[in-house]
């Protein structure tokens, strides 16, 4: 998401200077499944009920979908969002509806312009998708990934990597609700909030206590891993809860858990390496797994900052 590209620069430059220093690789097969003809790049990525791939980019307020199992497919627009030029975060919170971030990111000073988070429903139940807004963040910073509760779609979690905190939609959780942990990618599994923190490197998570809908943490951060030869961004879980983290400049990394269920998790890397040097993988953003088939559902979508969607195939 947008830390890396707009925000953490001088940590990934300092990143790539100890490069390829610690995590070991079993190569993941991955193919580039379609590139932007201009490398407009990709934020963040969804997929849709019938396998179409939902796209944001943080240069556009348009939507876009994608579908990876034509060859040759189009990127076609969905929904271009008032009063914004860049989307971010985008989850399906209830079947076949999703929330998508839009804001107002200043292209010069790459800050997003205060007041203009407006996080909106994209409802396709409709033949014709139908857009509405869910809220605003009026005094967030910036707006990057964005998770849902399991079992309270309605309760919306959203990262501001600026500010260092997580907002619930209209509610600021920063201090003492959840502590300041300057998220970038977030995911809520078996009541824990999983995170990356790109400046810090880390992967951890949060155990959630949820009253009355409101968030807080249950306990302390836990660390599971460092990703010491990169900038983690986004992840996806898989079915046996292996998390797929997406690392700049240039990596895939598999997060696995230990046996025992406590501890650091092991870490691999799938695709790419550390140096960035894999035009198969160039600065990777957002992570998604198809849906569908069986076969879909091992399938692993990658976007990319230069406008790439790598398919990668997680079952091998
Ligand atoms: C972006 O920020 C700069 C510096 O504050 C300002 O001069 C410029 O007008 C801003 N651009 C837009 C489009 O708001
Ligand atoms: C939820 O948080 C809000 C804002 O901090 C507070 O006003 C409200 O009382 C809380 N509700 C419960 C049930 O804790
Ligand atoms: C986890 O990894 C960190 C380094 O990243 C290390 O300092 C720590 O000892 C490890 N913890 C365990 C329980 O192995």
């Amino acid at each position: 998401m947008l830390s890396h590209r707009f925000l953490s620069f001088s940590v990934l430059v300092a990143v790539q200077a100890k490069a390829g220093i610690s995590r070991t690789s079993k190569s993941f097969p991955s193919q580039v499944i379609f590139q932007t003809p201009d490398s407009f790049f990709f934020e963040n990525i969804a997929v849709g009920a019938s396998s179409e791939l939902l796209l944001t980019s943080a240069v556009s307020p348009t939507l876009f979908s994608l579908d990876p199992t034509t060859v040759d497919a189009t990127l076609n627009p969905v929904h271009t969002f008032p009063n914004a030029n860049a989307l971010t975060g985008i989850i399906e919170y209830r079947p076949n509806m999703f929330v998508v971030i839009a804001s107002i990111i200043n292209v010069t000073t790459r800050q997003w312009t205060p007041g203009s988070i407006v996080v909106w429903s994209v409802d396709f139940t409709a033949t014709t998708p139908k857009v509405h807004v869910l809220g605003g963040l009026t005094d967030a910073e910036a707006a990057n990934g964005i998770t849902a509760l399991p079992g309270q779609p309605d309760t919306l979690l959203i990262s501001d990597s600026i500010a260092g905190a997580v907002w619930q939609i209209n509610t600021h959780l920063c201090s003492p609700a959840l502590p300041a942990l300057g998220i970038n990618g977030l995911h809520v599994r078996d009541a824990y909030l999983y995170f990356t923190n790109s400046q810090q490197q880390l992967f951890g998570r949060v155990p959630l206590a949820v009253k009355g809908g409101n968030v807080t943490a249950a306990r302390a951060v836990e660390k599971l891993g460092t990703v010491e030869d990169g900038g983690p961004d986004d992840f996806a879980f898989d079915i046996q809860g292996r998390a797929w983290v997406t690392v700049h400049p240039g990596a895939l990394a598999l997060f696995s858990p230990p046996a025992s269920g406590r501890g650091n998790w092991t870490q691999l890397t799938a695709v790419g390496n550390a140096d960035g040097t894999d035009p198969g993988l160039i600065q990777p953003t957002g992570a998604a797994f198809g849906c569908g088939s069986p076969y879909q559902e091992t399938i692993l979508y990658v976007t990319t900052d230069v406008g790439q969607v790598v398919a990668v195939d997680t079952s091998a």
